[in-house]
């Protein structure tokens, strides 16, 4: 498979990593990196290089959507954030490439969804959405079709974490002692206001009952030993709930780890002979 990346930080170099720990070798790997930074991301991928041999000499470093698609990827896999999906992904989609968008969060803003499937349905291609840090969304989307879906998440984390958000309106993060719920709103509402913790709510909204409808709490919690999601879906096929730790991975605290491994599903899906 000739893979593409658009960005290249925790999330790309890790999921390299893990290819090749697996044993999957794209045979050509292009790397789409910010105007002006292709330089450093070619010094970044040869020092990564000692870890993923694969690496060494392989990738084509680019700095625009047209260089990209200038290395005929099958498939591109956009870790970049918000910014790097509403400058790249379009062209990609009506190159009529196949694309696994990391930050689902950036499908909160209903005008870039409108554009992201616009130019997926003129390209005839497919925007693929990796679980991300939740689980269970293969039932959460199965359940859909079947209406009638309630569907609440609760974003948990130690009060530090919620820093430079407007939870500090709300709370004294370095004081608290027990667990406050600071939010209560729907999943639009929620990416809106905290974009930095909008890929679950996302995940969860468009695989199951939408932006408005998806209930979000978020809450401070001196006990949470890292960042917790838990939801409860309720329709009338199923009930079920999930409650799940993450470990942060260690390029970006932010992300879970298990992220990056359910990108890595879909990549390797993408190449199996039986795909799960
Ligand atoms: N779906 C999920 O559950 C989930 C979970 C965690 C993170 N994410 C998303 O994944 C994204 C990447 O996470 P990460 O941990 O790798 O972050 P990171 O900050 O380590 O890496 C992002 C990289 O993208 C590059 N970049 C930014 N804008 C770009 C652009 N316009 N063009 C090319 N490159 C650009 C940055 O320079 C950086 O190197 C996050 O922004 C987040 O939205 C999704």
């Amino acid at each position: 498979m000739r893979l593409g990346l658009i960005g290249y930080g925790n999330i790309a170099a890790t999921l390299l990593g893990l290819l090749e720990r697996t044993g999957v070798r794209p045979a050509h790997l292009a790397v789409l990196a910010r105007p002006g930074s292709g330089a450093t991301v070619r010094a970044r991928i040869a020092a990564d290089a000692a870890d993923v041999p694969a690496l060494a000499g392989a990738a084509t470093v680019v700095e625009d959507a047209a260089g990209l698609l200038g290395c005929a990827p099958d498939l591109v896999v956009e870790c970049a954030g918000h910014g790097g999906v509403a400058a790249h992904v379009p062209a990609i989609l009506r190159a009529g490439v196949d694309l696994v968008l990391v930050s689902v969060g950036a499908m909160s803003d209903a005008a870039l969804e409108a554009s992201l499937r616009a130019a997926a349905t003129e390209g005839g291609a497919r925007i693929i959405l990796p679980a991300g840090a939740v689980g269970g969304i293969d039932l959460l989307a199965a359940l859909a079709p079947a209406g009638g879906l309630e569907v609440i998440y609760r974003g948990s984390k130690p009060p530090r974490a919620w820093a430079g958000t407007p939870a500090e309106a709300a709370l004294d993060l370095d004081t608290l002692t027990e667990r406050r719920v600071f939010f209560q709103g729907s999943a639009r509402e929620a990416a809106r206001d905290y974009p930095k913790n909008a890929n679950v709510a996302a995940t969860l909204a468009l695989a199951g009952a939408g932006f408005e409808a998806t209930r979000v709490e978020l809450i401070a919690d001196p006990a949470a030993a890292g960042n917790m999601h838990s939801y409860e879906v309720r329709s009338p096929v199923a009930n079920y709930r999930m409650e799940i730790e993450n470990l942060p991975s260690a390029g970006n605290a932010k992300t879970s780890v298990s992220t990056v491994y359910s990108v890595l599903r879909e990549v390797r899906n993408r190449m199996a002979v039986v795909a799960i």
